[in-house]
């Protein structure tokens, strides 16, 4: 019998590919960059299975190009690229990699936070341009972490990975979003749920953990930053857009908030204008999951949603199921 045709849009790590090659006959976009439009379309003309990016926009143009798909697999918990319902009218499952990735990216939103807080890169970059006069007393103040107050947007998986990381600083914890109450970091840490307007005005340290939809894009706009502490720090480990990036740089160079750590932009791979030349905001290049564990952990449960999908069974992740058994 032959095996079904899969089209992976890029590289991933090799645990899910050679899982998916047991079963399956694979073909790897083996560029080492996202596949244009048109090729995408192109490439997936004969796939039954897709297994594609957080940068492939799969929507209503990319199941008419595939016109043998059975199921589409995520190699992202993120999930905002992929139009579900649509999927779901279709009756063609689809799937993110969720849990796999949560402590992860959370370690990132930490690893910015001290980042911006003890102005690490500001400092790294010193060292390195042979120009350090020597310590000095007054040479780079930053600030305090511990006791501060942390504010979480989307206290879902890492959002609550995040604030439960906090434990050993001591810091109280607020958040905001997010369906049901965070039972977790509320019996954890005590941890309060509050409106927006109270997020921003009492965190000294925001992050944002949220999905991006229509009603989180821009929610951090020049009208929210000017609700924050002059001292506060915002980071994101999200998704872009839920910032907008040009008031932000124009809050930082205003000094409307105090920092920024960034790991995801509005126009990726694009910073707005001016970002890159503030002291005062750490960049960097969307790896919040980008460790080789959860890496390897999200490529193979990609192959495993993809797999399932392949055959008529209930993936582990899938976003839909609700199409399956109905065909
Ligand atoms: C995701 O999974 O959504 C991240 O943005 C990439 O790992």
């Amino acid at each position: 019998m032959s095996k079904p045709r899969v089209y992976v849009t890029r590289m991933i790590p090799e645990p899910g590919l050679e899982l998916l090659r047991e079963h399956c006959d694979v073909t790897v976009n083996d560029r080492d960059r996202p596949l244009t439009r048109e090729e995408l379309l192109a490439n997936v003309r004969d796939a039954e299975g897709v297994l594609g990016q957080l940068t492939d926009k799969i929507d209503a143009g990319f199941f008419d190009a595939a016109a043998k798909l059975k199921g589409y697999a995520n190699f992202a918990v993120g999930f905002d690229n992929i139009d579900v319902p649509e999927a779901s009218r279709r009756r063609l499952p689809v799937s993110n990699t969720p849990d796999v990735l949560t402590q992860a990216t959370a370690e990132m939103a930490w690893a910015l936070l001290f980042a911006v807080a003890r102005r690490v890169a500001e400092t790294d970059a010193l060292l390195r341009t042979g120009v350090w006069p020597g310590w000095g007393p007054l040479l780079f103040l930053g600030q305090d972490v511990s006791g501060k107050t942390l504010g979480i947007l989307g206290p879902g998986r890492i959002g609550q990975a995040m604030a439960l990381m906090s434990q050993g600083f001591h810091m109280p914890v607020i958040y905001h979003g997010g369906g049901k109450p965070a039972a977790a970091i509320e019996k954890e840490l005590g941890a309060r749920r509050v409106d927006f307007e109270t997020l921003l005005a009492e965190s000294d340290f925001i992050s944002i953990h949220a999905p991006l939809t229509p009603n989180s894009r821009h929610l951090f706009n020049a009208a929210a930053f000017a609700k924050m502490k002059a001292s506060a720090v915002i980071v994101n480990t999200a998704r872009g857009p839920i910032i907008d990036e040009a008031a932000l740089v124009a809050a930082l160079r205003e000094k409307t908030i105090a920092g920024a750590g960034l790991d995801v932009f509005e126009f990726e791979p694009k910073t707005a204008e001016g970002l890159k030349e503030l002291p005062n905001v750490v960049i960097t290049p969307h790896i919040g999951s980008a460790t080789r564990s959860a890496r390897d952990n999200m490529a193979l449960l990609a192959a495993r949603n993809l797999l399932a999908m392949l055959h008529g069974d209930t993936p582990p992740t899938c976003l839909n199921p609700e199409v399956l058994g109905k065909k």
